[in-house]
Parts: structure tokens; C-alpha cells; sequence
């Protein structure tokens, strides 16, 4: 569907704008901080959290502006991730998003720092007073994204995932939620706080974006074992050498497939109450489903 990519691609240069005035610049020693944190964040990312959040917004006839802010601060964290996760005592990978990662185009230190210092970028842009003029409703953003990003979000599912245990298909779906699922439920979660949403509505969308979540991740495990890394701009065949538990290191690539074909209708099937004003974030799933990189 072109117009999907076509909306795809500009949620990507919206948000890589905002961000490029958003974050900070320095002029002294500490510059090498902030080049790091600009390098980390304005790299080509797929910015799909921020395409999700802004066409929440659009369904919710929400103005783009605050929906936009939320999605810097989910872009920061989210950067700030992968700079982690990448780091010789995680992944230990050299390459993302096409070029070197942020330890080995600096340092590990300034990786660090880089790190820490996007995630806090993301709390001063959320509860900035131009995010919205109520603070009730920036305290309430702030607070989904620091749940998502911490030890029941985003960080604890990064620890099961590094300490390796060899879990069960149950297990590994617990952790995923954890590690991806919570950060991209939160695309969704901040347009429904933003838009003072219905308890059905919330409803229905986050069981739209866990299910979305899970699939995305079944995906991602999906080219780690067959995708080209070159195309995917990152290294491709880690996860099984690492004796990690993932979908596909314990289902095989086979059952994945099934089980994400079992998915689609399922996914999509949450998006029925909103009807036609669904239709860019139904064809999303095919997106994220199809993805090579
Ligand atoms: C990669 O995230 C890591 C996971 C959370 C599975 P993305 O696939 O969204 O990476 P970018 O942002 O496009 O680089
Ligand atoms: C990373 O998962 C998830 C987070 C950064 C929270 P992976 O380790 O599978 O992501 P890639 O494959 O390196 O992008
Ligand atoms: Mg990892
Ligand atoms: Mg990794
Ligand atoms: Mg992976």
C-alpha cells in the first residue's frame, strides 16, 4: 500500500526534525555527549513507534504537536535502548542501523552516558508544559512511559534476556513483553492519555498493541536467524550462538511463521470497533509482518 509507506516515511522525517531541535547541543567538553546522543537518535531508524503513535493520534482527531513530543520522548528511550543493548557486556554488536554503533563510533563510557542522558531527555521533553497545558495529563505520560521503560517494562525484559535462562514458550513471551512489548504498547498508550480515550477504547487498542508487540518481536527473532544483514542493518545469526531463548531458537522458523500467520487476523481483529478510521493502522500489521529489515 503506498500510501502507507508514503505515511510511514513521514512520521520518520517529523520526528527526526523535532528531535534534531529538541535535543540539546553544547559547546564545551560535554559536546562529545551530545553529538553521541544526536548520533544514537538521528540515525535512519524505522521510527514505527512514532508512526503507530502518531496515527493513534489521528484516529483521536488529536493535533500531530503533542502526539509528536510523546513520540520523541518514546525515540529517546528507545535509541537509548539500543545503544544499551548493544554494549560488549550485552549483544556486543559493532554495527546498527547501518553504521557503527555508539560504543565503537565513541567509546564505551560515552556510550554509557549517552544512553543515560537520552533517557532523561525523554522525561524533560514528556513534561515540558508544550507536550500539554495540563500537567495532570503530563504526569499521567510520564508515568506510562517510565513503566514501560523500567523494571516492569523495557529494562526487566532486557535482564531476563541477558541472564539466559532457558525458558519456556511462555517464559519467552513474558520476557518479550516485556522487552519490546511495553515500549511499543506505549506508542499507543500516550495518543489514549492525550485524548482522554474511553475505557473500551483503551481496551481494545492495547490488546490491538500487544498483540502487534508480539509479533514484531517474533519478526525480529525471525531475521536474526534469516535476514540479511546487510539489508537489516544491524548483525543477523547472533541469537542462537548466544544460547538465547527466543521464538525462533525455541519453536524453529517453521512454527514461528505459523504462529505469526495465526496472529494477523487475531491482531487485527482488535481494530474492528474503530471501523474505517483504522484503516493505516490495520495495514500497519502487514508492514510490520513483511519487514526485512
Ligand atoms: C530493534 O527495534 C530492536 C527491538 C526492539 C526488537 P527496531 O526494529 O524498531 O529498530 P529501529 O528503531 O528501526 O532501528
Ligand atoms: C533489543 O532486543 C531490545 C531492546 C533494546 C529493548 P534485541 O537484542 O533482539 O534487538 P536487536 O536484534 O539487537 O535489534
Ligand atoms: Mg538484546
Ligand atoms: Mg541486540
Ligand atoms: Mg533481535
Amino acid at each position: 500500500m503506498m500510501e502507507l509507506a508514503r505515511r510511514v516515511a513521514e512520521a520518520a522525517d517529523l520526528v527526526t526534525v523535532a528531535l534534531d531541535e529538541l535535543l540539546p547541543r553544547a559547546d564545551g567538553p560535554e559536546s562529545r555527549l551530545t553529538e553521541a546522543m544526536r548520533y544514537a537518535v538521528l540515525g535512519p531508524g524505522k521510527r514505527l513507534r512514532t508512526f503507530f503513535a502518531l496515527e493513534t493520534g489521528r484516529m483521536f482527531d488529536l493535533d500531530d504537536r503533542p502526539v509528536l513530543r510523546s513520540a520523541c520522548a518514546l525515540e529517546c528511550i528507545h535509541a537509548y535502548s539500543l545503544v544499551h543493548d548493544d554494549l560488549p557486556c550485552m549483544d556486543d554488536d559493532d554495527v546498527r542501523r547501518g553504521r557503527p554503533t555508539v560504543h565503537k563510533a565513541y567509546d564505551e563510557a560515552t556510550a554509557v552516558l549517552a544512553g543515560d542522558a537520552l533517557q532523561t531527555a525523554a522525561f524533560e521533553i514528556l513534561s515540558h508544559p508544550d507536550t500539554h497545558p495540563d500537567g495532570t495529563i503530563r504526569s499521567e505520560l510520564v508515568m506510562r512511559l517510565a513503566v514501560a521503560s523500567g523494571a516492569r517494562g523495557m529494562a526487566g525484559g532486557q535482564m531476563i534476556d541477558i541472564l539466559g535462562v532457558r525458558e519456556d514458550l511462555g517464559g519467552v513471551a513474558r520476557m518479550q513483553r516485556l522487552k519490546t512489548g511495553a515500549l511499543i504498547a506505549c506508542a499507543f498508550e500516550l495518543p489514549l492519555v492525550l485524548a482522554r480515550a474511553k475505557e473500551a477504547e483503551r481496551h481494545a487498542l492495547m490488546g490491538f498493541a500487544h498483540d502487534l508487540g508480539l509479533a514484531y518481536q517474533i519478526v525480529d527473532d525471525l531475521l536474526d536467524a534469516e535476514g540479511d544483514a546487510e539489508e537489516m542493518g544491524k548483525a543477523a545469526q547472533k541469537d542462537a550462538g548466544k544460547g538465547k531463548a527466543n521464538f525462533v531458537t525455541l519453536l524453529g522458523v517453521d512454527a514461528a511463521r505459523e504462529r505469526l500467520g495465526l496472529l494477523e487476523k487475531q491482531t487485527k481483529s482488535h481494530l474492528d470497533p474503530f471501523g474505517e478510521r483504522a484503516d493505516f493502522l490495520r495495514a500497519s500489521v502487514d508492514f510490520v509482518l513483511e519487514r526485512r529489515q
